[in-house]
């Protein structure tokens, strides 16, 4: 069932990004002039195309004089990537990550990395897991730290699949088969079932030390120079978006809100959050626009400029 449905709708949707591909980075050789950045892209997006991360990728190059950038890919095409963003086991696509990043020579001394989105808690994952290469600033753009309780307008996607996500994610989320396929099945938070969810999330529960307590997703989470949370404070697509700050409904019910600090991660300090907050490592940024809607200026000023052109790797 899922595989016929996949297909149907790729072909439909997607076939417009074929044709965009990477030109590959010239290797000078000599040390990096600027620090590298890694980007991952969200559901339904691919690591190139020309209209987001392929564009994404030309400011970064042109602001940060010849970068060498790293779009992160899941799978031998952009239309594998694109498939993958929904349907392949997150655990599996950050070890692929880890992978890749461990392989590329010129990231050896560190990266500052930026998630779009879902890829925003993807690259969280690599942060807490794959401390090597080191991850400089983690900076993400929208993404759902603390899951989500609903895509709303799922807008920019097809019909079809909004509402296959939105009927599997309601009644079927912590499936075991689903939680292995369906990728938003994995940061699925309900919280009206926080127990189901801490049990049975493959994902989301384990990077944010929900059940067991692993100390090197702390430790590893604390090397981080700064942790930018970006908001879209007119997010119609990511429910609720206090998650992107990391905040989220209060257990038990899905109306009233919290806040990090109000949160039990944070108060039983189960991820070294509290401490990263008390030594201004985490910047809560926002901006008042639908979910990844900002502009080329909103991001070369707020952060190309401010957290991404030093261009020395001694801090
Ligand atoms: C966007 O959100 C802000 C803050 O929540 C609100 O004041 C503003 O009216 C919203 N703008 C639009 C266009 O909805």
């Amino acid at each position: 069932m899922f595989a016929g449905y996949k297909i149907v709708i790729f072909l439909s949707v997607f076939t417009f990004g074929c044709e965009y591909s990477v030109a590959e980075n010239q290797n000078h050789g000599g040390p990096e002039p600027q620090i590298p950045v890694v980007l991952w892209h969200g559901m339904g997006d691919s690591c190139c195309f020309s209209f987001s991360l392929g564009q994404i990728k030309k400011i970064l190059e042109v602001h940060l004089t010849g970068v060498y950038v790293k779009s992160i890919r899941i799978g031998g095409s952009e239309i594998e990537d694109v498939e993958n963003s929904f349907f392949k086991n997150v655990n599996d696509q950050v070890a692929e990550a880890c992978n890749q990043l461990a392989q590329d020579t010129r990231l050896q001394r560190g990266y500052n990395a930026i998630g779009f989105s879902q890829g925003g808690q993807f690259l969280r994952a690599v942060a807490q897991r794959c401390p090597n290469p080191p991850m400089l600033n983690l900076i993400s753009l929208g993404g759902q730290h603390q899951g989500v309780y609903g895509l709303p307008h799922c807008a920019s996607l097809e019909h079809r699949l909004c509402d296959y996500l939105r009927r599997m994610l309601n009644y079927a989320a912590y499936l075991k088969d689903v939680q292995r396929k369906l990728v938003q099945a994995q940061y699925w938070h309900d919280p009206l079932k926080e127990d189901e969810y801490k049990k049975n999330s493959i994902f989301l529960a384990d990077i944010n030390n929900e059940l067991t307590l692993n100390e090197d997703y702390k430790q590893n989470l604390q090397k981080l120079k700064k942790l930018v949370l970006v908001m879209f404070e007119n997010d119609t697509m990511v429910q609720p978006r206090q998650s992107e700050w990391f905040g989220f409904y209060k257990p038990g019910q899905s109306v009233q809100l919290e806040t990090l600090q109000e949160s039990a991660i944070y108060t039983e300090d189960r991820l070294g959050l509290r401490a990263m907050d008390k030594a201004g490592k985490i910047d809560f940024l926002s901006i008042a626009v639908d979910h990844l809607q900002f502009t080329d200026v909103w991001f070369i000023e707020n952060i190309i400029n401010k957290y991404l052109s030093g261009n020395s790797f001694e801090f």
